[in-house]
């Protein structure tokens, strides 16, 4: 896309942009020279793991800080003096601790450093999430079992998803039941394709469409971060595709990534397979006669148009996948999260499925 159609696209977005409920944020992860380019627009908020603030990233936008866990606890203490120096409002547990090469925690543990170090941060007012688990509700069950009944508690689920870009009704059915489950609000802090789906670069963008669009529906999910912070030749590792990347190797933005910041919070309706519909523009004819034609009916008019430009635009840098390997559509983690999720919680716990959710306290 041309830069003048971005630039324009920005004012218009600007002018006539609707607050969504729904907060897009950035797991941010790479150069941070190029967070120019990609801290604006839709852009609300960022986590940064267990490193800090990034002073790239204008302020205007609010960064998250996080205890990944044991491994990293000389970061953490940094943390803590961010979250005083910052007067920081909310702050991110343990990454995946129901992974073995991350946080990997037993329930008990994280209970016990939960109330030793997070704890008296709720207990200040400050909104602490639950450790963001990636696919076991049995290990979250455990640990708010346990963190309860030593007198703590969570105030809204942070999770993760990653799975094909074929199956987006497996990423609804994780949402949904975790909201369900726990009552609360729900924050999707990475979420992305896995290598193994095979996406090509239409895929990938369409299910990043599809999935962020249908997430903003959602009136519990407050905020989504897409893992997509670095460059499509430099992935942190081989479980996520390289084409979930928002950056081009020198740093400029793909087209999935001019979606996520320029178009993601516009206006328009939702088809039942989850396919989006920008606002249909006036005809151009019609609109000459109108002389009362608001200034605002032009403005949403080039918005539409501007939109469909975005939406219209691919990324043309091709993965090329071994064609000995089969696509895998249900990995390991599916399969588990699926497992997970039809275990029902025990009859005589307080989390009993269909528990009604607290909205006035749904933490934004
Ligand atoms: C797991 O659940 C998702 C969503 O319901 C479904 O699309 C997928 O086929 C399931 N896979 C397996 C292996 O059960």
């Amino acid at each position: 896309m041309k830069l003048l159609t971005i630039l324009i696209l920005a004012v218009v977005m600007a002018a006539v942009s609707v607050e969504g409920a729904l907060r897009l944020g950035l797991p941010w992860g790479t150069d941070n020279q190029w967070a120019k380019n990609m801290a604006k627009g839709n852009i609300k908020w960022y986590h940064h793991w267990q490193m800090g603030a990034v002073s790239e990233i204008p302020s205007s936008i609010q960064y998250v800080p996080m205890y990944w866990g044991p491994r990293y606890n000389s970061l953490w203490a940094d943390r803590k003096k961010e979250i005083t120096k910052f007067k920081s409002t909310r702050i991110l547990a343990f990454n995946e601790p129901d992974v073995a090469g991350q946080a990997n925690m037993s329930p008990g543990d994280a209970a016990t450093l939960f109330m030793k170090e997070l704890q008296p941060y709720r207990n200040q007012g400050i909104k602490v999430s639950s450790p963001q688990i990636v696919y076991n509700v049995e290990w979250m069950d455990s640990f708010l079992k346990k963190l309860r009944a030593k007198g703590g508690d969570v105030d809204f689920m942070a999770v993760h998803w990653y799975g094909s870009y074929k199956d987006l009704a497996s990423l609804k059915k994780w949402m949904t039941r975790i909201n369900k489950r726990y009552g609360k609000s729900v924050w999707l802090t990475e979420y992305g394709v896995t290598a193994a789906s095979q996406p090509s670069a239409a895929d990938l963008k369409s299910f990043h469409i599809r999935a962020t669009q249908w997430l903003k529906t959602q009136d519990y999910v407050k905020r989504a971060a897409w893992l997509g912070c670095f460059a499509i030749d430099n992935p942190p590792d081989d479980y996520a595709a390289r084409m979930n990347a928002f950056f081009n190797s020198g740093g400029s933005l793909r087209a999935i990534a001019n979606w996520y910041v320029h178009a993601a919070s516009a206006r328009r309706s939702i088809t039942e397979e989850g396919g989006v519909v920008a606002p249909a523009a006036r005809t151009p004819g019609g609109s000459r006669h109108n002389s009362a034609r608001s200034h605002r009916a032009i403005m949403e008019e080039q918005e539409a148009e501007l939109i469909r430009a975005v939406e219209e635009e691919d990324d043309d840098d091709e993965i090329v996948y071994d064609p000995n390997e089969p696509e895998e559509h249900c990995d390991e983690i599916c399969k588990a999260r699926n497992e997970s999720l039809d275990h029902a919680p025990d009859d005589d716990d307080e989390l009993a499925e269909g528990q009604v959710g607290d909205e006035a306290n749904y933490v934004d």
